[in-house]
């Protein structure tokens, strides 16, 4: 109910008296007097008049259920939303309520995550307010060995996101890193509850650094954001409706079409790793020239012998080689 007052209040070009937001919304002065606290305690600045009634003041950058379904046009992704003060991960939180049986499209938002968790057992920096740490519960109709490409598919989803809302030159390091200017904006983890031909669900989680002005020593020569790219603050919203708006669209033409080459042709357009001359980490380490992406979405690199080999995203991580650079 409290969202139906925000509503109102966006509507209004001045102030909406607490009568007339009772009689449209059918409850009492005192009840709206509550609602308008809760709205505040949010973070909504809402100031209030003797005999004029009640403002909104501005647009903040809120992230909650009502901010991101409005003109929001998918027909499941964000239906349901849930949102936390603080988890310790969304991508934990999502599982959970995937075993509970939230349906496909449920997504998760966290002001702070306590332990992020990032790809290869490492740990994802989330401080309060300024990131977008969420995560996406997907019941998608494909094998196991097919979900790579959709970790990928929210790679490519970011950057046409930051592309389109900022401007700013997003890539893709594959296989699934944002990058501006060489220096990370987003990490993407996806984790799977599978049997051994069967998805149960998947779980997408993105972080996005958006309005973070600095970051930790430790991490500040390879992590950036969008305001520090860009030396502006964003709306959160814009980048999460735009995110949502073009995922649904890639997955629905693997659901419905089976369709993923239009998909790869966009990814490769964004992808900067390919035809650079890359590390890659594995049991046994070697430099090789990255040629392509296959179908499956994985990398396909050239070895200084010249075989060519098949890297696969989950079992190796790439760097690129100091002459890229
Ligand atoms: C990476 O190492 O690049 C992946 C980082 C993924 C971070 C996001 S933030 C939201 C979601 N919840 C997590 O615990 N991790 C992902």
């Amino acid at each position: 109910m409290n969202y139906k007052v925000l509503e109102l209040l966006k509507q209004q070009d001045g102030y909406l008296s607490g009568e007339e937001l009772g009689r449209k919304l059918s409850i009492s002065r005192s009840a709206i007097w509550k609602l308008i606290g809760k709205l505040k305690d949010e973070g909504y600045e809402i100031e209030a008049v003797t005999n004029k009634g009640y403002r909104l003041l501005n647009e903040n950058d809120i992230i909650n259920e009502s901010e991101i379904q409005q003109n929001l046009n998918t027909k499941y992704l964000g239906k349901k939303i849930c949102c936390y003060d603080e988890v310790d991960s969304t991508n934990n939180k999502a599982r959970k309520l995937g075993l509970e049986g939230y349906p496909q499209g449920t997504v998760v938002f966290a002001k702070r995550q306590n332990a992020g968790k990032g790809r290869m057992g490492k740990n994802w920096n989330s401080p309060e307010e300024g990131g977008i740490w969420m995560s996406m519960l997907l019941t998608p109709q494909i094998q196991p060995k097919e979900a790579p490409l959709l970790t990928l598919t929210a790679g490519l989803c970011v950057c046409k996101a930051i592309r389109k809302i900022t401007d700013l030159d997003a890539k893709i390091k594959w296989p699934n890193d944002i990058l501006i200017n060489g220096k990370k904006v987003c990490g993407i983890l996806t984790e799977m509850n599978a049997e051994m031909e069967k998805i149960n669900f998947i779980i997408v989680g993105i972080g996005i650094n958006v309005n973070i002005s600095s970051f930790p020593q430790e991490i500040s020569n390879v992590a950036t954001s969008l305001e520090i790219e860009s030396n502006k603050k964003w709306k959160r919203k814009d980048i999460i409706k735009e995110l949502l708006t073009e995922f649904e669209t890639y997955y629905d033409l693997y659901q419905i079409e089976n369709n993923f080459s239009v998909f790869l042709n966009d990814y490769r357009k964004f992808c900067i790793t390919i035809g650079k001359n890359v590390h890659v980490f594995s049991k046994e380490p070697f430099d090789a020239q990255a040629i392509d992406v296959t179908n499956e979405g994985e990398l396909l690199v050239k070895k200084e012998n010249g075989e060519i080999v098949i890297v696969f995203s989950g079992e190796v991580s790439i760097r690129e080689k100091k002459e890229n650079l």
